[in-house]
């Protein structure tokens, strides 16, 4: 696998795949691999002849306050991960190569509606730093589709809107949530929980997992639901940010009778910052 640390040689070689009737398939990462990008990884080889995984820290998706200096950076464990994984092309590009100019001087990409709820209300301008150094990417590289998680299921809705309203000719794949054993889903920020904390933390999905059988026995107090779900998890040892039922397509308060539903939920565990969220159809 071959390692590109600058714009010009990402762009020469995608654009070889491309004259050579190649398609290219893209996983954008923040690095500190985990079984679920791999997981990406295997799956993009499945859309496309060769694929491209991106490691960038964005310092523009985290808040003042927030981990982007101890963020775990562990570039050459991912690139043999990436490497065992057949990946094609590894893009690791340096803050200066991303950002050439102040932060504050960098053209944005805000996405409206969609950025300001939910993890946007809670970490403001964090949507619009993932729209930028997305669609900075997709510029870069120039891919045929991009996988992402559904861990991030806001992030995914943002990028596909972002993708829609900006024609930008790539198809968008998502794949669903890779957990643990005992349903933690996969997180790099994992790493941050002590013992006792691990412990604790797949009471999340498995609050998720309770409000979504009470929703698909036919239970309709959402917010019924949702406050016992937030003291439940505050018991437990959780400082909830939101445990929150919405719509699947648009992630506003579902009206009676809709049925893609989607439960979302942020909480931390000490300093810890964890997500997770469950579909579900009622009925
Ligand atoms: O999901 C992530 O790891 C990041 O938000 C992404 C999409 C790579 C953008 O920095």
């Amino acid at each position: 696998m071959k390692v590109v640390h600058t714009v010009n040689d990402l762009r020469e070689q995608v654009a070889k795949w491309h004259r050579d009737g190649l398609t290219v398939g893209f996983v954008p990462t923040m690095g500190n691999l985990h079984d679920g990008h791999l997981a990406l990884i295997d799956e993009a080889r499945k859309y496309a002849d060769r694929v491209l995984a991106s490691i960038f820290v964005n310092p523009m998706q985290f808040g003042k306050g927030e981990d982007y200096a101890n963020y775990p950076r562990t570039l050459e464990r991912d690139r043999q991960l990436l490497e065992t994984h057949h990946a094609s092309l590894l893009f690791a590009p340096g803050v200066e190569e991303m950002y050439p100019l102040p932060l504050s001087e960098q053209t944005r990409v805000e996405v409206p509606g969609l950025s300001d709820i939910l993890c946007g209300a809670s970490r403001p301008g964090h949507f619009a730093g993932v729209a930028t150094i997305v669609c900075k990417l997709f510029n870069m590289a120039q891919p045929d589709v991009a996988l992402f998680g559904e861990k991030d299921y806001q992030q995914l809705l943002v990028i596909r809107q972002m993708v829609r309203d900006l024609a930008m000719p790539v198809e968008i794949i998502s794949y669903p949530t890779v957990r643990e054993s005992d349903g933690l889903a996969m997180s790099s920020r994992n790493a941050y929980l002590s013992e006792d904390q691990r412990r604790v933390a797949p009471k999340l999905h498995a609050m998720l997992e309770e409000t979504q059988t009470a929703l698909m026995q036919g239970n309709s107090d959402f917010e019924g639901l949702e406050a016992r779900a937030v003291d439940v998890l505050a018991v437990a040892g959780f400082e909830v940010d939101y445990f929150s039922i919405r719509d699947a397509g648009t992630l506003s308060i579902p009206l009676a009778g809709s049925d893609e539903l989607v439960i979302l939920a942020a909480a931390r565990l000490g300093s810890t910052r964890l997500i997770d969220n469950l579909a579900v159809t009622p009925g």
